[in-house]
């Protein structure tokens, strides 16, 4: 939700391959990949064939190689291939938003430092939620693949460890696409626009007993055209989070464990702002020992403090045709849940300050599965702060069993439940 740290994202479904990296250089070439089943309204623009090589020799020893890599990108820029074949460490913040034409062949590992008191200073700050990164991709038609082997490890541990003393330290983002137009894979997707991801492992760990915190899977923000697709998320945050203006988005084919569940927002969290949230289709997932499978979370309409460095409320706009479809749900606390008094306990002060958020037009489809005994045998709770503002929301097929194989039932408040077929509601 704040900020958010990765600690490795192995891109096309192999668990950290340490012994495949080790065995040598490879070479992989640019898998041809399509949005498959669901597809936008319109096809991803085609990247052409690139024409030339540059290869990035590591200086080994954990030395900072990001000046060589920002060397390469310069020099491929244009229509060429940046071959990443080695273990490289990073220890410099690099803007990469100058790519034209670019792809990215990453069968080796990156590692960022964990030198917390440069990142701190260096990384790329962003006023979104007091987020930053140690390096952004930017620009039109980057490609990045790691053919099954390749490695991006934001170094997480030290972050954790330090945030449990420091719950206001700035922790990086391992991956910040901003403002690209046709691309494939990254962490947080924002101001960029036909992007596919898919066939990426992310998993995130703590090895201590601080948790890892805030480490959203993918997040979308002021996006549009953007498919998510055929991935395993390991996590403690939302595995995929569609935050301000996110719009024509489809998420497919995910597996996604011990996370937050696919979440629209949070969204209407800062005073006069307006957050658009339109056009997702969330299709056929499984979503295993999440605290929500799915849910959309909006401020009530009243600026108020939530937890240390994050308060809000009072933002105005709409979430929108919002479908959450064929959903596996295995040992989740909430299959469903849609707050539009996120950051609010008292729900007589969210009543009296209803979201100026718009719900509507929201449905889930064919659901099945488990829910944990958290809750059982209440296994969603749906709660609005008016039915003004929260309307046409849609439930049908939904099929699930709590744990003491009672009757499921739904927390239900705050709007017509009239489309929730067969959801057995009490208030609270
Ligand atoms: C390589 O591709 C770039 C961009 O598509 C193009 O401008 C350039 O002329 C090509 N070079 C060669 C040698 O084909
Ligand atoms: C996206 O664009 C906005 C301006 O339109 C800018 O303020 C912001 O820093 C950019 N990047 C992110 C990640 O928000
Ligand atoms: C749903 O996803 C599973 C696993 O990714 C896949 O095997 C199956 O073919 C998909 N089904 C449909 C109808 O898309
Ligand atoms: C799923 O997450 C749980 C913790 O929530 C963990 O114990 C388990 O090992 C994970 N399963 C897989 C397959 O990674
Ligand atoms: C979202 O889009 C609306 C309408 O274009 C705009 O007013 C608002 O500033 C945008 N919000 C963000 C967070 O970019
Ligand atoms: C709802 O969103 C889907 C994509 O998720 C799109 O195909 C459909 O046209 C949208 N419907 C409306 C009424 O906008
Ligand atoms: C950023 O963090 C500071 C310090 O924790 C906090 O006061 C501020 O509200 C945060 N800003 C945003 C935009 O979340
Ligand atoms: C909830 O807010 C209302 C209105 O401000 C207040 O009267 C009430 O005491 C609050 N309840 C709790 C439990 O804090
Ligand atoms: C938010 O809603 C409140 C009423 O709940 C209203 O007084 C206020 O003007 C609204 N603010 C915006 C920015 O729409
Ligand atoms: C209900 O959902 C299940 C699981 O997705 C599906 O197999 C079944 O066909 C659906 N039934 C109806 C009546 O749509
Ligand atoms: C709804 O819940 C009540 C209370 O637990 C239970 O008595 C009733 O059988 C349930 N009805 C259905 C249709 O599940």
């Amino acid at each position: 939700m704040v900020s958010k740290v990765i600690t490795s994202a192995v891109v096309a479904g192999l668990a950290v391959a340490s012994s495949a990296r080790l065995a040598g250089k490879s070479s992989i070439s640019r898998p041809n990949i399509e949005p498959y089943p669901k597809t936008l309204s319109h096809p991803l623009p085609t990247s052409p064939q690139r024409n030339k090589t540059c290869s990035v020799t590591s200086r080994g020893s954990g030395d900072d190689d990001a000046s060589a890599i920002l060397q390469a990108f310069n020099d491929c820029n244009n229509g060429g291939t940046v071959v990443l074949d080695s273990d490289y460490t990073i220890g410099t913040a690099l803007d990469l938003t100058f790519l034209n034409g670019v792809d990215v062949a990453l069968s080796g590992s990156i590692t960022f430092t964990d030198d917390i008191d440069y990142w701190v200073e260096n990384s790329f700050k962003y006023d979104y939620q007091n987020s930053s990164t140690f390096w952004k991709f930017g620009g039109k038609d980057v490609n990045i693949y790691g053919g099954g082997i390749g490695l991006l490890d934001g170094n997480g541990q030290a972050w954790y460890d330090q945030f449990a003393a420091e719950p206001t330290l700035l922790r990086p983002i391992t991956l910040v696409l901003d403002g690209l137009q046709g691309g494939s894979w990254f962490n947080l997707i924002a101001n960029s626009s036909d992007i596919l991801v898919s066939d990426v492992t992310i998993n995130v760990g703590s090895t201590s007993s601080n948790p890892a915190k805030n480490t959203d899977g993918w997040d979308t923000l002021r996006s549009d055209s953007v498919v998510i697709q055929d991935s395993i998320v390991n996590n403690g945050d939302d595995c995929v989070s569609f935050k301000p203006n996110s719009t024509n988005i489809v998420v497919q084919g995910l597996s996604c464990n011990g996370s937050h569940g696919i979440s629209v927002g949070s969204l209407g969290q800062y005073p006069l702002e307006y957050d658009i949230v339109e056009n997702v289709y969330v299709y056929n997932n499984t979503m295993s020992n999440a605290g929500d499978g799915a849910r959309i979370k909006v401020w009530p309409g009243i600026d108020t403090a939530f937890e240390p460095g994050l308060n809000g409320g009072g933002g105005a706009g709409y979430v929108r045709n919002v479908t959450y479809e064929m959903y596996h749900n295995v040992n989740n606390d909430w299959i469903i849940e849609l707050n539009q008094c996120y950051g609010q306990s008292n729900t007589t002060l969210c009543q009296m300050y209803p979201s100026n958020m718009t719900i509507s037009d929201i449905y889930f489809l064919d659901f099945t599965g488990t829910s944990s005994k958290k809750y059982d045998p209440r296994v969603g709770t749906l709660v609005c702060s008016s039915s003004e503002q929260c309307y046409n929301i849609h439930a049908r097929n939904i099929s699930i069993t709590p744990p003491s194989g009672k009757a499921p039932q739904w927390i239900c408040n705050g709007f017509d439940t009239v489309d929730l077929e067969g959801f057995n509601c009490t208030s609270s």
